[in-house]
């Protein structure tokens, strides 16, 4: 069974999706056993509230060096197989990315390759989509390299947009409709290739 550690920064819905899709089993080549932010977040209380080991690593305290190492520390300590970025907003070191190659997840609130890479995230996105004027977007889970949302991609969703959106509402039924469906199928899926490299 995989240890998964997922990486959170905010509300914690997609890490929610993730605990509730291994309690029904849609996971289940992998098991969330640490919930890491680099700020105070309400994902903290879900893994709480789930039983989960958190840890806490405030980057603006600790500076980018030491939060680097002690999430390295951190990973190597709780015997971390696989990561899962849930709404992360910290960049991963070069030296994280290597060690932990094909093994990290990310979810991205777009269809990469729009709306994505620097300055894209939260809400930013979905102003993007809305000012550009598509009719179509979602969500994206995608293997994370040294590009920022630049790896391979495993799975995506779209989901209409609708005359009135506000970025709000869009972020909302993307999360819904597309990023809280596809991460679970994304993570089981890695986890059960990983699963079979590490046996063979
Ligand atoms: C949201 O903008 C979501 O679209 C993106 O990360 C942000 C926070 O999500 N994936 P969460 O509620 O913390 O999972």
């Amino acid at each position: 069974m995989l240890n998964i550690a997922v990486l959170v920064s905010g509300g914690g819905t997609n890490l929610q999706a993730l605990i509730d899709a291994e309690k029904k089993g849609i996971i289940k080549s992998g098991k969330i056993t640490l919930v890491l932010a680099d700020r105070l977040s309400y994902g903290l209380e879900r893994a709480k509230n789930a039983n989960i080991a958190t840890q806490l690593l405030d980057k603006k305290s600790l500076g980018r060096k030491a939060f680097e190492s002690s999430l390295l520390d951190t990973l190597s300590t709780h015997n971390i197989d696989m990561i899962v970025l849930a709404g992360f907003l910290s960049i991963l070191s070069p030296l994280l990315i290597s060690k932990y190659n094909d093994r990290i997840i990310n979810i991205h609130p777009s269809l990469i390759p729009s709306f994505c890479g620097k300055g894209f995230y939260g809400l930013h996105v979905h102003e993007a989509a809305l000012s550009y004027g598509v009719k179509v977007t979602g969500a994206t889970v995608h293997l994370v390299n040294e590009i920022p949302d630049g790896g391979r991609i495993l799975l995506q969703k779209a989901v209409e947009v609708k005359d009135g959106d506000t970025p709000e509402c869009l972020q909302k039924r993307v999360m819904e409709e597309a990023e809280w469906i596809i991460l679970p199928q994304g993570v089981e899926m890695l986890a059960e290739q990983l699963s079979k490299e590490i046996i063979k």
